[in-house]
């Protein structure tokens, strides 16, 4: 005798089946503002802006800066440099304040039109390059030197990262009876470039020792790589120990050399954001490199970056907000999603969009699978928990800073409930 009739299965199987999907269907995830971005949101009318603009929150700036500071001081006997990742933070503004919070001076440049307006408005700055310059774009610097005092020759380190790089530079300094320091990139695991052995580093070092107008300076090793690889069967904690030992004997390699120096005096760069806390001085390198984690932008949203703060939004006007309906054609198509993903009730349509940057503010935003991004009046959906009136701002967080920063004008700083100053920016270039 059966249980439960042919009826009753059926039935008991479809009430199933309507409770799994029931279960399956998106809650609704909109909120309206939390306190911090309501009380943002009207800092920035109360500024009178109007413009999609990249607001700085300078409080959550400098308790980031002061994690990068208390680390790389360690125990209070100044264990690492710092320099400072200009690219990342592109404003000279920003710049200064962090490296007044930080107390360094030292910063990592990427291209020559940034190396030109840094050489000529931060004369004191202490640079090193942090890709390898074509040789005309080296020459192009020195056509039209700094007039502001900034002594290239003691300055400035030019990275260096094949023998025929160093040949390059040779025949220029030699022209133009330049002294030149390099420093010589090294692969420690990345492959992105940098020198790969001992072999081709001998080379290097004996074309340097045979030109006294280049002086060696130190060497460079970035493992951007170690902190993308999965925590698999300890594959992470291996590239992080390779990385390391590799870097170490280059090191040992140059100071078996010719070319040996004391350590103090060179510069021995490692690192950037997402790995700079796995140095502590007691390697080879004397100095890491830092620039994203200052805002902390989402790709950097790390366990060893966990106790930092995103410090960095887009602001940007909301033009209008309603119910969503999808555009004529596909209203079915609208009316289906909508029924299902409460998150797709409610439409807002920004001012400007399709940046680097993911909605954060007020929460349960997301972009439209349906109608897709636009850069002029890009459509979030939600589910209109998020109350939004035109002219309310919604707030994004840069999936990263380079790049991003600099894409909005001036930024706004923003502390103690106000916007307080607007910082200018670099000019976006390569
Ligand atoms: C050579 C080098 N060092 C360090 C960094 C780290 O920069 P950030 O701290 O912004 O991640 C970069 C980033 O591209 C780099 O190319």
């Amino acid at each position: 005798m059966s249980f439960i009739s042919r009826r009753g299965f059926l039935g008991a199987t479809g009430i199933a089946a309507v409770t799994g999907t029931v279960a399956l269907r998106p809650s609704d995830q909109g909120a309206p503002y939390e306190p911090y971005f309501a009380q943002l949101n009207q800092a920035l009318k109360t500024a009178g802006i109007g413009t999609p603009t990249l607001v700085i929150d300078r409080e959550r700036l400098h308790a980031n800066a002061q994690k990068v500071k208390a680390h790389v001081q360690g125990n209070g006997q100044g264990k690492l440099h710092l320099r400072l990742v200009n690219k990342s933070l592109p404003s000279l503004s920003l710049l200064d304040e962090i490296a007044q919070a930080t107390g360094t001076n030292r910063q990592m440049v990427f291209n020559l039109p940034y190396l030109q307006l840094l050489t000529q408005q931060r004369p004191q700055s202490q640079i090193l390059l942090g890709k390898p310059l074509p040789v005309a774009a080296v020459a192009r610097f020195y056509a039209q030197p700094p007039t502001s005092g900034f002594d290239a020759s003691q300055q400035l380190q030019w990275l260096v990262d094949t023998p025929q790089r160093v040949q390059q530079y040779r025949e220029l300094a030699r022209a133009q009876r330049r002294p030149m320091r390099v420093n010589i990139e090294i692969d420690v695991g990345l492959h992105r470039g940098g020198v790969p052995d001992l072999d081709v580093l001998k080379t290097m070092v004996q074309l340097i020792q045979e030109e006294p107008l280049l002086r060696w300076s130190g060497l460079m090793g970035y493992e951007a790589h170690t902190e993308k690889i999965p925590e698999v069967g300890g594959l992470r904690e291996r590239s992080r120990a390779h990385a390391k030992q590799v870097y170490q004997r280059f090191a040992d390699f140059m100071q078996a050399s010719p070319l040996k120096q004391d350590r103090q005096a060179l510069t021995l760069n490692t690192a950037g954001s997402p790995s700079f806390r796995l140095h502590d001085g007691t390697g080879a390198a004397n100095e890491v490199a830092v620039g994203s984690a200052m805002v902390k932008p989402s790709d950097f949203d790390s366990p060893l970056l966990s106790d930092f703060v995103s410090a960095a939004f887009i602001a940007t006007p909301v033009i209008k907000s309603g119910r969503f309906v999808a555009p004529d054609g596909v209203e079915e198509l609208g009316t289906a999603a909508a029924w299902w993903d409460a998150n797709q009730r409610h439409s807002v349509f920004i001012y400007g969009g399709h940046w680097m940057a993911k909605p954060f503010a007020p929460a349960g935003l997301s972009p439209s699978g349906l109608i897709g991004p636009s850069s002029n009046q890009q459509i979030l959906l939600g589910s209109g928990k998020q109350a939004l009136q035109p002219d309310d701002f919604v707030f994004l967080r840069p999936t990263q800073s380079e790049a991003v920063l600099q894409q909005f004008g001036d930024i706004a700083v923003y502390e103690n409930g106000r916007v307080t100053t607007m910082w200018p920016v670099f000019p976006a270039q390569a």
